[in-house]
């Protein structure tokens, strides 16, 4: 892959690239649309590789949907150039890793211990490897999008990061991997994340931030099998909390039965 890069670096070919763990659905796809835009006559390069270090949970890396045939016929379609499936990315004694000390700690930094560390690592390795101008990342994950700037500026990176919007299912729930691993009657209860956001976004001035909490949390929760694991409200570049007003975004995560689901939004 690098050999391949340096080649297309040598004679000024662009590359855009769209670091993925497969299992491809819209959302991909939407920033993959956006890579073959910006790349022009340039190359998209996908890649696909469930990062062993960014699970803290082993049965969630076990249980993690894997579509690769699937996924390379998608990629065909869409006009991508390279799919880049390594097998591993780590020697087994590997004793380096990237970690970001600021807007990686709360949220999902806080009930996913060692996850940042992990997606800031391979991240650097995919951008050490594929030599990318452009790097494409989706809103959906606000908090890994913030990291990955962060480690771009911290590290010199020379690629330029652009973030996709969220795309989303006609019922609000934002398209995630994960959403195969809901069951019917769970599908149903997982719109529930975008009604909080919503809820949110109607209530903003009424009341405390604990109120406010307070309120979507029992709202979330009126659903059988939904439990609420953080609801933040935060200014949107420093991740720094604030009381919920226009122009801030909000996080939350939702264990929705075992899946555990995230969105984010600007309320
Ligand atoms: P993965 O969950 O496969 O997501 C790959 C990219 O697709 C991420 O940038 C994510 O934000 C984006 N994405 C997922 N769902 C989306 C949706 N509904 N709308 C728009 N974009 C969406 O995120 C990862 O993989 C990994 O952490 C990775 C960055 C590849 C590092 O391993």
């Amino acid at each position: 892959m690098q050999c391949q890069a340096q080649t297309w670096r040598r004679v000024g070919t662009r590359v855009v690239l769209v670091p993925t763990m497969g299992a491809l659905h819209a959302g991909h796809c939407a920033l993959i649309h956006r890579a073959r835009k910006l790349a022009g006559n340039g190359v998209v390069v996908v890649s696909i590789y469930v990062n062993p270090a960014q699970f803290n949970d082993a049965r969630d890396l076990r249980s993690y949907p894997r579509s690769l045939a699937k996924d390379k016929k998608l990629c065909r379609a869409e006009g991508v150039d390279v799919v880049f499936t390594p097998k591993t990315l780590y020697a087994k004694n590997a004793s380096v890793f990237v970690e970001e000390t600021d807007v990686s700690c709360s949220m999902e930094g806080g009930s996913r211990p060692g996850h940042f560390r992990g997606v800031a690592t391979v991240v650097v390795k995919l951008f050490n490897l594929v030599l990318p101008n452009l790097g494409i990342f989706g809103e959906k994950d606000w908090q890994q999008v913030l990291l990955i700037k962060r480690t771009a500026r911290d590290l010199n990176l020379s690629a330029s990061i652009v973030i996709v919007p969220t795309v989303r299912e006609s019922d609000g729930l934002a398209v995630s991997s994960r959403n195969v691993c809901l069951k019917d009657d769970e599908r149903r209860q997982a719109t529930v994340l975008w009604k909080a956001i919503v809820l949110a976004k109607n209530a903003v001035r009424s009341g405390s931030v604990r109120g406010l909490k307070q309120k979507i949390t029992l709202f979330i929760e009126k659903q059988p099998n939904a439990r609420v694991d953080y609801v933040e409200f935060f200014k949107e570049q420093t991740l720094k909390l604030m009381k919920p007003k226009r122009g801030v975004r909000m996080a939350l995560a939702v264990y929705i039965g075992k899946t555990r689901l995230i969105d984010n939004a600007r309320i």
